[in-house]
């Protein structure tokens, strides 16, 4: 316990570049840690992805408590509704590494693609002879959530046991291969691909946004973005300066590139990921 405000302080200092002193109000409610929830928390708080694994395979009993996590995962109204890919066929891996433009996918020990999934629910209707009434946005936006909530954490479950891993939403760029690749009937979706293994490379905390930013007391205020964004930017250019600007013959060379002209650039130009639409609608959803 007596490692607990170091570990707090660490942490934030990692995540935020904030120089707090929590010790204070860490120890008003010390009855709360134990070293193992410490631990936990310090997990997620220093958590990063990886990209780079070793050869050690992945043990098939680990596999299953990764899956039994992510199946722990709370879900819209119980519903349950995604599915998981699981590829170890070394051609579909290569395949979906090409359909994916990323080389070393085909060398992950792990590689899972999450999908949102309502054909589950159709079928129960149509197993309990009632008709499906709920071919709808939201329910398209309950199984992208409860997918992308058990995808997080099975990714929270691996980082405590030591895995690395990443998630990958590059498994949405050439969506009808992709669905011809996993054989993905109407009503199944990719959101993302999910690779996992020992890692074999070091990598640096991202830092994140300020709670001052993401947090909003009682109402929605972003009066602060601009004086608070300069600051981020800068902060996080002292920790990891970013070496290549986005399409410098276009926008020119920035004297300093901070992480918003990197997102700006970013998103001026057309995203490869965004044929979703038209993928779901041909694959039963009434999206119109
Ligand atoms: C839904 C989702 C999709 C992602 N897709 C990719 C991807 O296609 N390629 C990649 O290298 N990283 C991908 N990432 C990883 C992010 O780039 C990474 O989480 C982010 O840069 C923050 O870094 P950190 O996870 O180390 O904190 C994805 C992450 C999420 C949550």
């Amino acid at each position: 316990m007596s490692d607990m405000k170091s570990i707090f302080e660490v942490s934030i200092f990692d995540r935020f570049g904030l120089e707090v002193s929590t010790g204070s109000d860490l120890h008003a409610c010390s009855n709360y840690f134990t070293d193992e929830n410490l631990g936990y928390i310090s997990n997620i708080l220093q958590r990063r992805s990886y990209r780079r694994f070793t050869d050690q395979e992945v043990s098939e009993e680990l596999r299953t408590i990764l899956v039994s996590c992510a199946q722990s995962a709370s879900a819209k109204s119980d519903l349950q509704q995604y599915s998981i890919i699981d590829l170890r066929d070394q051609a579909k891996k290569d395949e979906m590494a090409k359909l994916c433009d990323i080389a070393w996918l085909s060398e992950s020990p792990v590689l899972l693609v999450f999908c949102g999934d309502i054909r589950r629910a159709q079928r129960l209707c149509d197993m309990r002879g009632l008709s499906y009434a709920q071919n709808t946005l939201d329910s398209f936006m309950n199984a992208a959530i409860d997918a992308a909530l058990a995808m997080q954490t099975m990714v929270l479950a691996a980082e405590s046991l030591g895995l690395g891993c990443c998630c990958i939403s590059q498994v949405r760029k050439r969506l009808t291969e992709m669905a011809n690749l996993l054989n993905l009937p109407n009503g199944v979706f990719p959101i993302a691909g999910f690779v996992a293994g020992w890692p074999n490379e070091e990598r640096d905390i991202s830092q994140r946004l300020p709670s001052s930013i993401v947090l909003h007391q009682d109402k929605y205020d972003d009066s602060n973005l601009s004086s608070e964004i300069d600051k981020y930017d800068r902060r996080r250019h002292e920790a990891r300066p970013l070496r290549n600007q986005i399409n410098s013959s276009k926008y020119g060379t920035a004297s300093f590139y901070g992480w918003s002209e990197n997102v700006a650039r970013r998103l001026a130009e057309n995203s490869d990921l965004d044929n979703i639409k038209n993928f779901l609608n041909e694959k039963g959803f009434d999206l119109t």
